[in-house]
């Protein structure tokens, strides 16, 4: 276990927020999570790999982080294993055993910033695949009792980047393992943009195939945080109803949508890109310049700077379309 006082985030935040925690643990087991939570008090924050974060300040409580590691194969069957992963295992680390083993379901994730635990809190998603679609059982520790609970995916509430961890049990439960469903005779998933344009006319394509593919694109579309600091997609994309869809494509024919449950979605980059913003500055805030749906940190960017930035995003693409688009990273 780690714990300090007045803990710089610098390094626990991909946007680059020089703030301070005014209490800072890391935990290596379940056993010292629940030694801590019966100690605490005052606010808590706790913290995967600080991808999907944006500090507004200084946080003045209590930030918990897992060190929990761990990557198991619990079960296996003719099909598919059962693979228990520790919160806070870095998330590609895991991807990149999947593959290696040929274990298949998670290739389409790959690169994607964070820790495991958040992979079950944001339901991760990308290129056609969620995390939803092979998470079998979540287990976590109430902070408030330290008791531990078992979710199976039908009680985690799961929907396009949203949790019952993000909703309802909000700041209540640390997530402690994973088990995830992998396929032992991979289904491959290429129907998502231009995977198949990238893979070209390749055969016999495997899962080490698709995840250097989607490496590929997303190295030459997301921003590198080492480089500049961002947290991926800054906003989420709106699902609207099928009547203001219908009214808003008549302006726009070309606009990009997909079919969801309860309605159409429409990519928030698209909308923000057809404002004018893709590659623009607002002090040192700024709209990535090849993909709008990311703001970053030009170098020395304030909280309240990004903020501004987002704000007049959100109002330019309310003006220009009528839609409300949402943040989806974390304003702490
Ligand atoms: N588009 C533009 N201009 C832009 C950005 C996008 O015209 O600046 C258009 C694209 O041409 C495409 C459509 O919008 O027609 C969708 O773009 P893209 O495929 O890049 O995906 P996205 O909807 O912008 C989502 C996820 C990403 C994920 C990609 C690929 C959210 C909030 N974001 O972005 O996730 O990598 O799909 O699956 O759902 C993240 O969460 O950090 C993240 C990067």
């Amino acid at each position: 276990m780690k714990e300090y006082t007045d803990y710089s985030l610098l390094n626990h935040n991909t946007f680059g927020m020089d703030v301070k925690a005014k209490h800072y643990v890391e935990y290596d087991s379940e056993e010292e999570l629940k030694t801590i939570v019966s100690t605490l008090c005052g606010k808590v924050l706790h913290i995967g790999g600080g991808s999907n974060l944006l500090f507004k300040g200084d946080f003045e409580g209590t930030v918990l982080h897992s060190a929990i590691r761990g990557i198991e194969v619990v079960e296996e069957k003719t099909d598919d294993v059962l693979v228990r992963v520790g919160a806070g295992e870095v998330w590609d680390d895991f991807v990149d055993w999947a593959v290696s083993n040929g274990y298949g379901g998670v290739e389409n994730l790959s690169l994607i910033p964070g820790e495991v635990g958040a992979s079950a809190v944001q339901n991760i998603g990308a290129y056609g695949v969620e995390a939803k679609d092979v998470i079998a059982l979540v287990e976590a520790i109430e902070l408030q009792s330290g008791q531990k609970r078992v979710f199976g995916t039908e009680e985690c509430d799961y929907s396009y980047r949203q949790s019952i961890f993000k909703n309802q049990l909000k700041g209540k439960y640390a997530i402690t393992f994973v088990t995830y469903r992998l396929q032992k005779q991979p289904t491959l998933k290429l129907e998502y943009g231009n995977i198949k344009a990238v893979l070209g006319d390749k055969e016999n394509l495997t899962i080490s195939d698709v995840r250097q593919a989607i490496i590929d694109i997303r190295n030459a579309k997301l921003p590198d945080p080492k480089v500049l600091g961002n947290a991926g997609s800054f906003f989420m994309n709106p699902v609207v109803s099928r009547e203001k869809f219908l009214s808003v494509q008549k302006d726009y024919p070309q606009m990009p949508f997909y079919e969801v449950e309860g309605g159409v979605k429409i990519p928030a980059g698209w909308m923000i890109d057809q404002c004018g913003w893709k590659g623009k500055a607002l002090g040192r805030a700024a709209v990535h310049d090849k993909q709008a749906l990311v703001l970053v940190n030009l170098g020395g960017a304030t909280s309240d700077e990004i903020v501004t930035l987002c704000d007049t995003i959100c109002k330019d693409v309310k003006e220009k379309f009528g839609i409300d688009i949402h943040p989806e990273v974390n304003l702490i």
